[in-house]
Protein backbone atom coordinates (compact mmCIF):
# COMPACT_ATOMS: atom_id res chain seq x y z
CA UNK A 1 0.00 0.00 0.00
CA UNK A 2 1.69 3.70 -1.26
CA UNK A 3 1.61 5.65 2.02
CA UNK A 4 1.92 8.90 0.03
CA UNK A 5 -0.86 10.92 0.15
CA UNK A 6 -3.21 10.52 -2.17
CA UNK A 7 -3.36 12.97 -5.67
CA UNK A 8 -6.41 15.12 -6.11
CA UNK A 9 -6.79 13.60 -9.70
CA UNK A 10 -10.65 14.33 -10.27
CA UNK A 11 -13.31 15.97 -8.61
CA UNK A 12 -17.20 16.76 -8.94
CA UNK A 13 -20.14 15.56 -7.44
CA UNK A 14 -23.06 12.82 -7.54
CA UNK A 15 -25.38 13.33 -10.23
CA UNK A 16 -28.29 13.59 -7.35
CA UNK A 17 -27.25 16.48 -5.65
CA UNK A 18 -26.88 20.60 -5.93
CA UNK A 19 -23.58 20.76 -5.03
CA UNK A 20 -22.91 22.99 -1.62
CA UNK A 21 -18.90 22.72 -2.03
CA UNK A 22 -18.01 21.02 -5.22
CA UNK A 23 -19.93 23.41 -7.47
CA UNK A 24 -19.26 23.69 -11.42
CA UNK A 25 -17.50 26.97 -10.85
CA UNK A 26 -14.33 25.21 -9.22
CA UNK A 27 -13.09 23.54 -12.62
CA UNK A 28 -11.25 26.90 -12.98
CA UNK A 29 -9.79 26.27 -10.16
CA UNK A 30 -9.84 28.97 -6.87
CA UNK A 31 -13.27 30.93 -6.80
CA UNK A 32 -12.19 34.36 -5.63
CA UNK A 33 -13.59 36.93 -3.67
CA UNK A 34 -16.01 37.95 -6.14
CA UNK A 35 -17.06 34.50 -7.55
CA UNK A 36 -18.10 33.26 -3.86
CA UNK A 37 -19.92 36.45 -2.49
CA UNK A 38 -22.30 35.77 -5.67
CA UNK A 39 -22.62 31.80 -3.99
CA UNK A 40 -23.85 33.96 -1.21
CA UNK A 41 -20.56 33.77 1.07
CA UNK A 42 -19.72 36.56 3.54
CA UNK A 43 -23.83 37.46 2.93
CA UNK A 44 -26.76 37.81 5.34
CA UNK A 45 -27.59 34.77 7.45
CA UNK A 46 -30.63 33.41 7.46
CA UNK A 47 -31.10 32.56 10.76
CA UNK A 48 -31.15 34.50 14.56
CA UNK A 49 -29.76 31.16 15.89
CA UNK A 50 -26.65 30.01 14.54
CA UNK A 51 -25.79 27.16 16.67
CA UNK A 52 -29.54 26.31 16.83
CA UNK A 53 -29.40 25.49 12.97
CA UNK A 54 -26.13 23.98 13.10
CA UNK A 55 -28.09 22.04 15.42
CA UNK A 56 -31.42 21.45 13.51
CA UNK A 57 -28.97 20.73 10.81
CA UNK A 58 -27.12 17.93 12.69
CA UNK A 59 -24.12 18.90 11.80
CA UNK A 60 -21.18 16.64 12.18
CA UNK A 61 -17.58 17.45 12.40
CA UNK A 62 -16.08 15.76 9.35
CA UNK A 63 -12.24 15.87 10.78
CA UNK A 64 -12.79 11.91 11.71
CA UNK A 65 -14.97 11.84 14.59
CA UNK A 66 -18.12 13.15 13.57
CA UNK A 67 -18.74 14.92 16.79
CA UNK A 68 -21.58 17.20 16.48
CA UNK A 69 -20.37 20.84 15.59
CA UNK A 70 -23.61 22.61 17.28
CA UNK A 71 -21.98 21.16 21.03
CA UNK A 72 -18.61 22.11 20.34
CA UNK A 73 -19.46 25.98 19.35
CA UNK A 74 -21.55 25.86 22.05
CA UNK A 75 -18.78 24.36 24.74
CA UNK A 76 -16.45 27.42 23.52
CA UNK A 77 -18.86 29.82 23.50
CA UNK A 78 -20.08 29.45 26.96
CA UNK A 79 -16.95 28.08 28.79
CA UNK A 80 -15.19 30.22 31.26
CA UNK A 81 -17.30 33.16 30.96
CA UNK A 82 -16.61 36.35 28.83
CA UNK A 83 -12.98 36.80 28.05
CA UNK A 84 -10.95 36.29 24.87
CA UNK A 85 -11.69 32.81 22.71
CA UNK A 86 -9.77 31.19 19.33
CA UNK A 87 -11.35 29.60 16.95
CA UNK A 88 -9.09 27.62 14.47
CA UNK A 89 -9.79 26.21 10.98
CA UNK A 90 -7.88 22.36 10.91
CA UNK A 91 -6.84 22.03 6.98
CA UNK A 92 -3.68 19.83 8.32
CA UNK A 93 -5.01 16.36 6.86
CA UNK A 94 -2.78 14.13 7.57
CA UNK A 95 -4.21 11.22 6.20
CA UNK A 96 -2.53 9.75 3.35
CA UNK A 97 -6.04 8.16 2.00
CA UNK A 98 -7.66 11.81 2.07
CA UNK A 99 -7.58 14.90 -0.06
CA UNK A 100 -10.82 16.55 0.44
CA UNK A 101 -9.28 19.27 2.55
CA UNK A 102 -6.51 20.01 0.67
CA UNK A 103 -9.41 20.38 -2.23
CA UNK A 104 -11.43 22.92 -0.59
CA UNK A 105 -8.38 25.00 0.66
CA UNK A 106 -7.51 25.20 -3.01
CA UNK A 107 -10.41 25.51 -4.47
CA UNK A 108 -13.03 27.11 -2.49
CA UNK A 109 -10.84 28.57 0.65
CA UNK A 110 -13.42 31.48 0.53
CA UNK A 111 -15.77 28.73 2.02
CA UNK A 112 -12.95 28.07 4.47
CA UNK A 113 -12.86 31.40 5.88
CA UNK A 114 -16.56 32.32 5.60
CA UNK A 115 -17.34 29.33 8.30
CA UNK A 116 -14.35 30.25 9.99
CA UNK A 117 -15.18 34.68 10.62
CA UNK A 118 -18.54 32.90 11.55
CA UNK A 119 -17.44 30.91 14.26
CA UNK A 120 -15.40 33.57 15.38
CA UNK A 121 -18.44 35.89 15.65
CA UNK A 122 -21.04 33.29 17.14
CA UNK A 123 -18.25 31.97 20.04
CA UNK A 124 -16.93 35.33 20.35
CA UNK A 125 -13.55 34.81 19.52
CA UNK A 126 -11.16 37.70 19.20
CA UNK A 127 -8.19 35.46 17.07
CA UNK A 128 -8.75 32.87 14.16
CA UNK A 129 -6.38 30.98 12.79
CA UNK A 130 -6.07 28.49 9.67
CA UNK A 131 -3.86 25.79 10.51
CA UNK A 132 -2.40 23.70 7.28
CA UNK A 133 0.64 22.04 6.04
CA UNK A 134 0.19 21.23 2.12
CA UNK A 135 2.44 23.91 0.32
CA UNK A 136 -0.52 24.01 -2.21
CA UNK A 137 -2.71 25.30 -0.15
CA UNK A 138 -1.05 28.16 1.64
CA UNK A 139 -0.91 30.66 -1.57
CA UNK A 140 -4.71 30.05 -2.39
CA UNK A 141 -5.77 31.05 1.56
CA UNK A 142 -3.22 33.79 1.86
CA UNK A 143 -4.40 35.04 -1.47
CA UNK A 144 -7.82 35.00 -0.22
CA UNK A 145 -7.33 36.34 3.20
CA UNK A 146 -5.14 39.37 1.56
CA UNK A 147 -8.64 40.10 -0.72
CA UNK A 148 -10.64 40.08 2.86
CA UNK A 149 -8.78 42.44 3.75
CA UNK A 150 -8.63 44.59 0.99
CA UNK A 151 -12.54 44.25 0.91
CA UNK A 152 -12.58 45.25 4.53
CA UNK A 153 -14.47 42.07 5.36
CA UNK A 154 -11.97 41.00 8.08
CA UNK A 155 -13.66 42.21 11.37
CA UNK A 156 -12.19 45.12 13.90
CA UNK A 157 -11.22 42.91 16.48
CA UNK A 158 -10.23 39.57 14.96
CA UNK A 159 -7.09 38.59 14.18
CA UNK A 160 -6.54 36.18 11.61
CA UNK A 161 -3.61 34.34 10.37
CA UNK A 162 -1.66 31.30 9.43
CA UNK A 163 0.05 28.71 10.89
CA UNK A 164 2.04 26.45 8.89
CA UNK A 165 3.12 23.20 10.13
CA UNK A 166 4.93 20.13 9.08
CA UNK A 167 2.92 17.43 7.88
CA UNK A 168 2.61 14.44 9.90
CA UNK A 169 -0.73 12.11 10.89
CA UNK A 170 -0.69 13.40 14.60
CA UNK A 171 -0.30 17.23 13.57
CA UNK A 172 -3.71 17.55 12.98
CA UNK A 173 -4.47 15.69 16.49
CA UNK A 174 -6.62 18.87 18.06
CA UNK A 175 -4.25 19.20 21.05
CA UNK A 176 -1.71 18.68 18.76
CA UNK A 177 -2.40 21.73 16.74
CA UNK A 178 -2.72 23.74 20.36
CA UNK A 179 0.69 22.91 21.06
CA UNK A 180 2.07 23.40 17.98
CA UNK A 181 0.22 26.90 17.50
CA UNK A 182 1.77 27.67 20.83
CA UNK A 183 5.04 27.24 19.81
CA UNK A 184 5.70 23.67 21.24
CA UNK A 185 5.61 20.60 19.23
CA UNK A 186 2.74 18.97 16.59
CA UNK A 187 1.74 16.62 19.02
CA UNK A 188 -0.57 15.15 21.31
CA UNK A 189 -0.97 15.95 24.90
CA UNK A 190 -2.85 14.24 27.33
CA UNK A 191 -6.67 15.30 28.40
CA UNK A 192 -8.01 16.49 30.05
CA UNK A 193 -7.82 19.32 29.35
CA UNK A 194 -9.36 19.59 26.13
CA UNK A 195 -9.47 22.50 23.93
CA UNK A 196 -12.19 24.09 24.34
CA UNK A 197 -11.28 24.50 28.05
CA UNK A 198 -7.98 25.55 27.80
CA UNK A 199 -6.11 25.71 24.39
CA UNK A 200 -4.06 28.30 22.33
CA UNK A 201 -2.68 30.43 25.17
CA UNK A 202 -4.91 28.42 27.43
CA UNK A 203 -7.89 29.83 26.18
CA UNK A 204 -10.80 28.13 25.35
CA UNK A 205 -10.23 27.39 21.69
CA UNK A 206 -12.82 26.20 19.02
CA UNK A 207 -11.01 23.49 16.63
CA UNK A 208 -12.46 22.46 13.65
CA UNK A 209 -11.84 20.76 10.62
CA UNK A 210 -12.36 22.96 7.35
CA UNK A 211 -14.46 21.01 5.96
CA UNK A 212 -17.18 21.30 8.92
CA UNK A 213 -16.72 25.11 8.50
CA UNK A 214 -17.48 25.10 5.22
CA UNK A 215 -20.73 23.20 5.89
CA UNK A 216 -21.53 25.48 9.04
CA UNK A 217 -21.01 28.81 6.59
CA UNK A 218 -23.54 26.92 4.27
CA UNK A 219 -26.16 25.68 6.93
CA UNK A 220 -26.32 29.54 8.31
CA UNK A 221 -26.84 30.97 4.80
CA UNK A 222 -29.62 28.50 3.69
CA UNK A 223 -30.99 26.92 6.62
CA UNK A 224 -31.24 23.18 8.25
CA UNK A 225 -33.99 22.48 6.03
CA UNK A 226 -32.51 23.45 2.98
CA UNK A 227 -29.57 21.35 4.35
CA UNK A 228 -31.36 18.56 4.94
CA UNK A 229 -32.92 18.15 1.22
CA UNK A 230 -29.88 15.61 0.53
CA UNK A 231 -29.14 12.60 2.73
CA UNK A 232 -30.84 10.54 5.79
CA UNK A 233 -32.48 11.47 7.97
CA UNK A 234 -30.14 10.76 10.79
CA UNK A 235 -27.57 11.86 8.35
CA UNK A 236 -28.66 15.05 6.58
CA UNK A 237 -26.51 16.54 3.90
CA UNK A 238 -23.70 16.37 1.83
CA UNK A 239 -20.43 15.15 2.48
CA UNK A 240 -16.97 15.53 0.19
CA UNK A 241 -15.21 11.95 0.26
CA UNK A 242 -12.18 10.78 -1.25
CA UNK A 243 -12.30 7.52 -3.47
CA UNK A 244 -8.77 5.73 -4.11
CA UNK A 245 -7.46 2.71 -4.90
CA UNK A 246 -8.87 0.07 -7.52
CA UNK A 247 -11.34 2.86 -9.14
CA UNK A 248 -11.42 4.53 -12.50
CA UNK A 249 -11.68 8.20 -11.42
CA UNK A 250 -10.27 8.68 -8.06
CA UNK A 251 -10.85 11.71 -6.44
CA UNK A 252 -12.85 14.31 -4.47
CA UNK A 253 -16.36 13.97 -4.84
CA UNK A 254 -19.35 15.50 -3.41
CA UNK A 255 -22.08 12.88 -1.98
CA UNK A 256 -25.52 13.01 -0.09
CA UNK A 257 -24.89 10.65 2.82
CA UNK A 258 -26.90 7.27 2.73
CA UNK A 259 -25.03 6.12 -0.70
CA UNK A 260 -23.47 2.46 -0.40
CA UNK A 261 -20.39 1.93 -0.88
CA UNK A 262 -20.72 0.13 -4.11
CA UNK A 263 -22.20 3.26 -5.34
CA UNK A 264 -19.84 5.49 -4.69
CA UNK A 265 -17.27 3.22 -6.63
CA UNK A 266 -19.47 2.66 -9.56
CA UNK A 267 -21.01 6.11 -9.75
CA UNK A 268 -18.40 9.79 -9.12
CA UNK A 269 -15.36 6.47 -9.02
CA UNK A 270 -15.85 5.58 -12.57
CA UNK A 271 -16.11 1.85 -11.51
CA UNK A 272 -13.36 -0.37 -10.71
CA UNK A 273 -10.26 -1.23 -12.43
CA UNK A 274 -9.94 -4.51 -11.86
CA UNK A 275 -12.06 -7.57 -10.77
CA UNK A 276 -14.42 -6.49 -8.35
CA UNK A 277 -11.85 -5.28 -4.91
CA UNK A 278 -11.69 -8.23 -1.98
CA UNK A 279 -12.43 -5.14 0.25
CA UNK A 280 -12.33 -1.53 1.11
CA UNK A 281 -10.19 0.57 3.79
CA UNK A 282 -12.55 2.84 5.80
CA UNK A 283 -12.22 6.34 7.03
CA UNK A 284 -9.02 6.97 5.63
CA UNK A 285 -6.26 4.68 7.50
CA UNK A 286 -8.97 5.17 10.38
CA UNK A 287 -12.09 2.65 9.99
CA UNK A 288 -10.12 -0.67 9.30
CA UNK A 289 -11.47 -2.82 6.73
CA UNK A 290 -14.25 -3.84 5.23
CA UNK A 291 -14.95 -6.82 3.24
CA UNK A 292 -16.09 -6.83 -0.40
CA UNK A 293 -19.74 -8.29 1.01
CA UNK A 294 -20.29 -5.55 3.17
CA UNK A 295 -20.04 -2.83 0.01
CA UNK A 296 -24.17 -2.20 0.36
CA UNK A 297 -23.64 -0.73 3.72
CA UNK A 298 -24.81 2.71 3.76
CA UNK A 299 -22.66 5.49 4.28
CA UNK A 300 -23.38 7.29 6.88
CA UNK A 301 -22.86 7.22 10.60
CA UNK A 302 -25.17 4.23 11.98
CA UNK A 303 -24.85 2.29 9.31
CA UNK A 304 -21.16 1.85 8.85
CA UNK A 305 -20.83 2.29 12.70
CA UNK A 306 -22.97 -1.45 12.97
CA UNK A 307 -20.67 -3.33 10.92
CA UNK A 308 -17.81 -2.17 13.64
CA UNK A 309 -16.46 0.74 11.12
CA UNK A 310 -16.25 4.24 10.80
CA UNK A 311 -16.71 7.25 8.02
CA UNK A 312 -14.11 9.17 9.63
CA UNK A 313 -12.71 12.13 7.44
CA UNK A 314 -15.07 9.98 4.34
CA UNK A 315 -11.65 8.62 2.26
CA UNK A 316 -12.10 5.02 1.27
CA UNK A 317 -9.99 2.75 -0.66
CA UNK A 318 -10.82 0.24 -2.88
CA UNK A 319 -8.13 -3.01 -2.95
CA UNK A 320 -7.02 -4.10 -6.01
CA UNK A 321 -6.17 -7.43 -7.23
CA UNK A 322 -2.25 -6.89 -5.97
CA UNK A 323 -4.09 -5.53 -2.38
CA UNK A 324 -4.51 -8.74 -0.71
CA UNK A 325 -5.97 -8.28 2.90
CA UNK A 326 -3.09 -8.96 5.11
CA UNK A 327 -0.41 -7.15 3.08
CA UNK A 328 -2.46 -4.19 3.26
CA UNK A 329 -2.77 -4.50 6.66
CA UNK A 330 0.83 -5.53 7.15
CA UNK A 331 1.77 -2.25 5.36
CA UNK A 332 -0.73 0.37 7.32
CA UNK A 333 0.28 -1.37 10.54
CA UNK A 334 3.94 -0.82 9.98
CA UNK A 335 3.00 2.75 8.70
CA UNK A 336 1.30 2.52 12.27
CA UNK A 337 3.94 1.85 14.25
CA UNK A 338 6.52 4.64 12.26
CA UNK A 339 3.96 7.42 12.45
CA UNK A 340 3.52 6.63 16.22
CA UNK A 341 4.21 9.81 18.42
CA UNK A 342 6.01 7.43 20.68
CA UNK A 343 4.82 9.58 23.70
CA UNK A 344 2.61 6.61 24.94
CA UNK A 345 3.86 3.28 26.51
CA UNK A 346 1.05 1.88 24.93
CA UNK A 347 1.08 3.09 22.05
CA UNK A 348 4.41 2.85 21.08
CA UNK A 349 4.06 -1.36 22.26
CA UNK A 350 0.67 -1.71 21.13
CA UNK A 351 1.68 -0.36 17.33
CA UNK A 352 4.68 -2.51 17.63
CA UNK A 353 2.93 -5.75 18.74
CA UNK A 354 0.06 -5.34 15.62
CA UNK A 355 3.02 -4.61 13.49
CA UNK A 356 4.48 -7.36 13.89
CA UNK A 357 1.57 -9.93 14.31
CA UNK A 358 0.72 -8.19 10.58
CA UNK A 359 4.49 -9.11 9.70
CA UNK A 360 3.97 -12.27 10.41
CA UNK A 361 0.42 -13.03 9.24
CA UNK A 362 1.38 -11.74 5.64
CA UNK A 363 4.36 -14.06 5.66
CA UNK A 364 2.22 -16.71 6.92
CA UNK A 365 4.43 -17.45 10.22
CA UNK A 366 1.57 -15.98 12.64
CA UNK A 367 0.63 -18.09 15.63
CA UNK A 368 -2.87 -19.73 15.57
CA UNK A 369 -3.55 -17.50 19.03
CA UNK A 370 -2.99 -14.55 16.78
CA UNK A 371 -6.66 -14.06 15.60
CA UNK A 372 -7.75 -14.18 19.05
CA UNK A 373 -5.23 -11.69 19.79
CA UNK A 374 -5.90 -9.66 16.92
CA UNK A 375 -9.61 -8.79 18.41
CA UNK A 376 -8.53 -8.56 21.99
CA UNK A 377 -6.49 -5.31 20.99
CA UNK A 378 -8.92 -4.13 19.07
CA UNK A 379 -11.31 -4.03 21.90
CA UNK A 380 -8.89 -3.45 25.07
CA UNK A 381 -6.37 -0.65 23.23
CA UNK A 382 -9.23 1.91 22.51
CA UNK A 383 -9.12 4.81 24.03
CA UNK A 384 -5.79 4.01 25.88
CA UNK A 385 -3.29 6.65 24.31
CA UNK A 386 -3.96 10.62 25.40
CA UNK A 387 -4.76 10.31 21.76
CA UNK A 388 -7.08 8.68 19.45
CA UNK A 389 -4.18 7.28 17.15
CA UNK A 390 -4.02 3.88 18.98
CA UNK A 391 -7.62 3.39 17.85
CA UNK A 392 -7.31 3.31 14.49
CA UNK A 393 -4.53 1.04 14.93
CA UNK A 394 -6.75 -1.51 17.02
CA UNK A 395 -9.42 -1.07 14.55
CA UNK A 396 -7.27 -2.18 11.95
CA UNK A 397 -6.63 -5.26 14.03
CA UNK A 398 -9.64 -6.66 14.88
CA UNK A 399 -11.51 -5.69 11.22
CA UNK A 400 -8.88 -7.72 9.82
CA UNK A 401 -9.95 -10.61 12.06
CA UNK A 402 -13.48 -10.26 11.63
CA UNK A 403 -14.02 -9.15 7.71
CA UNK A 404 -11.02 -12.19 6.67
CA UNK A 405 -11.19 -14.57 8.89
CA UNK A 406 -10.29 -17.37 6.44
CA UNK A 407 -7.14 -15.27 5.40
CA UNK A 408 -6.31 -14.57 9.34
CA UNK A 409 -6.17 -17.93 9.39
CA UNK A 410 -4.32 -19.24 6.01
CA UNK A 411 -1.70 -16.99 7.53
CA UNK A 412 -1.17 -18.66 10.80
CA UNK A 413 1.19 -21.84 10.82
CA UNK A 414 -0.63 -25.07 11.70
CA UNK A 415 -0.14 -25.67 15.83
CA UNK A 416 2.18 -28.11 15.19
CA UNK A 417 4.59 -26.30 14.01
CA UNK A 418 4.28 -23.55 16.08
CA UNK A 419 7.13 -24.83 18.12
CA UNK A 420 9.50 -23.10 15.19
CA UNK A 421 9.92 -19.54 16.91
CA UNK A 422 8.06 -16.86 14.32
CA UNK A 423 10.63 -14.49 12.98
CA UNK A 424 8.73 -11.17 11.67
CA UNK A 425 10.30 -9.46 9.39
CA UNK A 426 9.89 -6.24 11.08
CA UNK A 427 12.39 -6.32 14.21
CA UNK A 428 11.42 -4.25 17.01
CA UNK A 429 12.74 -3.53 20.77
CA UNK A 430 9.56 -4.76 22.05
CA UNK A 431 8.71 -7.09 20.25
CA UNK A 432 10.35 -10.13 17.53
CA UNK A 433 7.38 -11.96 18.05
CA UNK A 434 3.48 -11.44 18.98
CA UNK A 435 3.74 -9.89 22.31
CA UNK A 436 1.28 -8.71 24.45
CA UNK A 437 0.92 -4.36 24.94
C1 LIG B 1 -4.25 10.98 15.28
C2 LIG B 1 -5.28 11.98 14.89
C3 LIG B 1 -5.07 12.78 13.77
C4 LIG B 1 -6.02 13.73 13.40
N1 LIG B 1 -5.79 14.48 12.28
C5 LIG B 1 -6.72 15.40 11.88
C6 LIG B 1 -6.50 16.19 10.72
O1 LIG B 1 -5.48 16.04 10.04
N2 LIG B 1 -7.46 17.10 10.38
C7 LIG B 1 -8.60 17.27 11.14
O2 LIG B 1 -9.43 18.11 10.81
N3 LIG B 1 -8.82 16.54 12.24
C8 LIG B 1 -7.91 15.62 12.63
N4 LIG B 1 -8.13 14.88 13.76
C9 LIG B 1 -9.33 15.16 14.55
C10 LIG B 1 -9.07 16.37 15.45
O3 LIG B 1 -8.50 15.92 16.68
C11 LIG B 1 -10.36 17.12 15.79
O4 LIG B 1 -11.27 16.21 16.34
C12 LIG B 1 -10.97 17.80 14.57
O5 LIG B 1 -10.07 18.67 13.93
C13 LIG B 1 -12.18 18.57 15.03
O6 LIG B 1 -12.87 19.05 13.93
P1 LIG B 1 -14.37 18.62 13.65
O7 LIG B 1 -15.10 18.66 14.95
O8 LIG B 1 -14.84 19.64 12.69
O9 LIG B 1 -14.32 17.24 13.08
C14 LIG B 1 -7.21 13.90 14.16
C15 LIG B 1 -7.42 13.09 15.28
C16 LIG B 1 -6.47 12.13 15.63
C17 LIG B 1 -6.74 11.27 16.83
S1 LIG C 1 -1.58 7.54 21.55
FE1 LIG C 1 0.24 7.29 20.24
S2 LIG C 1 0.09 8.93 18.73
FE2 LIG C 1 -1.33 9.46 20.43
S3 LIG C 1 -0.09 10.74 21.83
FE3 LIG C 1 0.14 8.63 22.55
S4 LIG C 1 2.02 7.89 21.49
FE4 LIG C 1 1.34 9.73 20.41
Amino acid sequence: MNTAAVAMTHFGHHPDIIPRLVVPQTRNGRLDLLAERALGSYGPVVCEDVMGELKAALLRGRGGAGFPAHIKWHSVAGSAGPGPRVVVANGEEGEPASAKDRWLLTHRPHAVLDGLLLAAAVTGADRAIVYLSHPETVGTIEESIAELRAADLVPAGLRLDVHVVAPTYVAGEESAVCRSLNGGPALPLAKPPRPFESGVSGLPTLVSNVETLAHAAWIARHGAEEYGRHGTVGSPGTTLVTLSGACERPGVYEVPYGLSVQELFTGPGGGYTSPPPSGFLMGGWFGGLLSAERAEVACCYDAVRAVGSGLGCGAITALGAEDTPLAVAADIAAWYAEESAQQCGVCVKGTAAIRDAMGNLRDGIATSATAANLIRWGTTLPRRGACAFLDGAATLARSLATEFPAAVSAGALAPSAESAEPTSSHSHRYSSKETTP
